[in-house]
């Protein structure tokens, strides 16, 4: 590329783009031609660029800037889009109004960085070099996960969240929203699973629940939050999957209604501790109801197509120790009571389908999640393959290259993250979610891959974009993209550095 063409540093890299000399530039005067459904790309535009740019992007019938929908363009996917920029005008195309979508989010990192600030910038001139670039992802699923559970944050920042992993053309937003630690989605059959369980004495200093902070902790969110949360993520083509956990990491559930654990008369509290804690549902009806009425109320607030019921870190001593259990588990023909696992999922799996939904689940050996199942495969890089050779669906979610609550360095200056091991910004960049190796058959399961940030040890929106950033920014890029050189990736990541510094990012340096 000649110096004199002006550098782009798109995060995730476009499939196929060439920038050439010259360059459009949007002012007051710029009319926007919108074509038949390509309004909410229209309003998204407009919506983020007035801040800084104040521009009204008014739309005309002869307007320079074109947003078109062209249900042709069958090879550019739902969320590919193609954008040809020249010194007067500037087209954007998609097949799907996702892809417009996605577009837009290339169109702000054309712009000049300060186009993504918060407050009017005046005196730069909001130009975009002239280019051509057609863009479509590599992989379907680019995610990232919040847990709201351990650590609650007000919707005002789970919406700055979606905005930045829109930036970022991720796709879904998984929501941890009940652990052991709390539990934080109102049900209106079940009052006190927010009353009570949506709030914990204390919280553990570090892992060994040796030295606690004595401050209590709650949260929850209204139904019309956790409505607003969803239509802003689908402004910006972004689902939100919420996450029920069971039939473990559920002591906070179990604190509000002791009668759907394994021993009704006992009475718990919301989990103060971090770590895996032995307390899981019964298997008796009453808590498949519970269950049931639970998700119906999920289903009701969100309509992404994946649920996710979680499924990890189950131990099953408590239902060895339950003649109840044990009596279920005979009655059912399981050869033991640990069996009551992928049973208990399996039942509840078998009712979302039902509903027309798909249940997800955190996969510990790739092999144990009942036929049906979308498999978060975490703990081994083999998982992944192994559940998509079983053809279950597959989100790559390796923990040692996509949990950002590793911290990033061994530095001893590091904040306090997960103890046990550093993921760092190679790392995260090196993973390939799709090996090379995997045999086509195997490879069409594998749906795209997650970041996970789990935040015992991360209480603040600070803290959080601190340890995601600029991780995410590599997965993003890997998800989208597909591998990238360190160079490349790490020169285009000097531009957008940028731009995280103008949203005023928490970024790790
Ligand atoms: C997990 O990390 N417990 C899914």
């Amino acid at each position: 590329m000649p110096s004199s063409l002006p550098r782009t540093s798109l995060i995730p890299r476009p499939t196929k783009a060439r920038i050439k000399p010259g360059h459009f530039t949007f002012d007051a005067d710029t009319r926007l031609r919108i074509t038949d459904g390509a309004e909410p790309a229209a309003d998204l535009l407009r919506t983020l660029l007035a801040p800084a740019t104040g521009l009204p992007l008014t739309p005309a019938a002869d307007g320079p800037v074109v947003l078109a929908l062209d249900t042709a363009l069958t090879g550019l996917g739902n969320e590919g889009y193609g954008l040809t920029i020249g010194p007067h005008s500037l087209l954007l195309r998609a097949r799907d109004v996702t892809g417009l979508l996605r577009g837009v989010q290339t169109i702000r990192q054309l712009l000049p960085a300060e186009s993504l600030a918060a407050s009017p910038q005046p005196g730069v001139r909001w130009t975009v070099p002239c280019a051509d670039i057609t863009d479509i992802p590599r992989l379907p699923w680019r995610g990232a996960m919040l847990d709201v559970a351990r650590h609650f944050q007000p919707l005002s920042y789970l919406l700055r969240y979606v905005d930045l992993l829109a930036l970022h053309k991720m796709n879904v937003f998984h929501l941890h929203l009940t652990d052991d630690q709390g539990w934080r989605m109102p049900v209106s059959a079940y009052p006190k699973l927010t009353e009570i369980g949506g709030r914990r004495r204390q919280s553990s200093i570090g892992p060994n629940g040796d030295r606690y902070d004595g401050t209590p902790h709650s949260g929850a969110y209204t139904r019309a939050e956790l409505a607003r949360l969803v239509d802003h993520a689908a402004a910006r083509g972004i689902s939100v999957m919420p996450e029920i956990e069971m039939p473990g990491h559920v002591r906070a559930a179990l604190a509000a209604y002791p009668h759907l654990g394994n021993q009704p008369e006992r009475t718990l509290d919301v989990w103060t501790r971090w770590g895996v804690c032995e307390t899981t549902f019964g298997v008796h009806e009453e808590v498949f109801d519970f269950c049931r009425t639970v998700l119906e109320e999920v289903m009701d607030v969100f309509p992404s197509p994946y649920l996710h019921i979680g499924g990890d870190e189950c131990p099953t001593t408590e239902w060895e120790q339950s003649p109840a259990a044990r009596t279920r588990a005979r009655i059912e023909g399981l050869r033991n009571p640990a069996a009551l696992h992928g049973w208990f999922l399996d039942r509840i799996g078998t009712f979302l389908t039902r509903q027309g939904r798909r249940p997800v689940g955190w996969a510990e050996t790739g092999t144990e999640l009942p036929d049906g199942f979308t498999v978060m495969a975490w703990r081994d890089p083999a998982h992944a393959l192994n559940a998509a050779r079983r053809g279950h669906d597959v989100i790559n979610s390796y923990y040692r290259a996509t949990y950002l609550d590793y911290p990033q360095s061994a530095d001893p200056d590091e904040p306090p993250g997960q103890p046990g091991g550093v993921v760092g910004l190679r790392d995260v960049h090196g993973h390939d979610p799709l090996p090379e190796t995997a045999p086509p058959r195997t490879a069409t399961h594998v749906l795209g891959t997650q970041a996970h940030l789990w935040t015992e040890y991360a209480a603040t929106p600070a803290r959080i974009e601190y340890l995601t950033y600029p991780r995410l920014c590599a997965l993003a890029d890997g998800g989208w993209s597909g591998p990238s050189t360190w160079t490349d990736f790490s020169s285009r990541m000097e531009g957008h550095t940028a731009r995280l510094d103008v949203l005023k990012v928490n970024r790790h340096p």
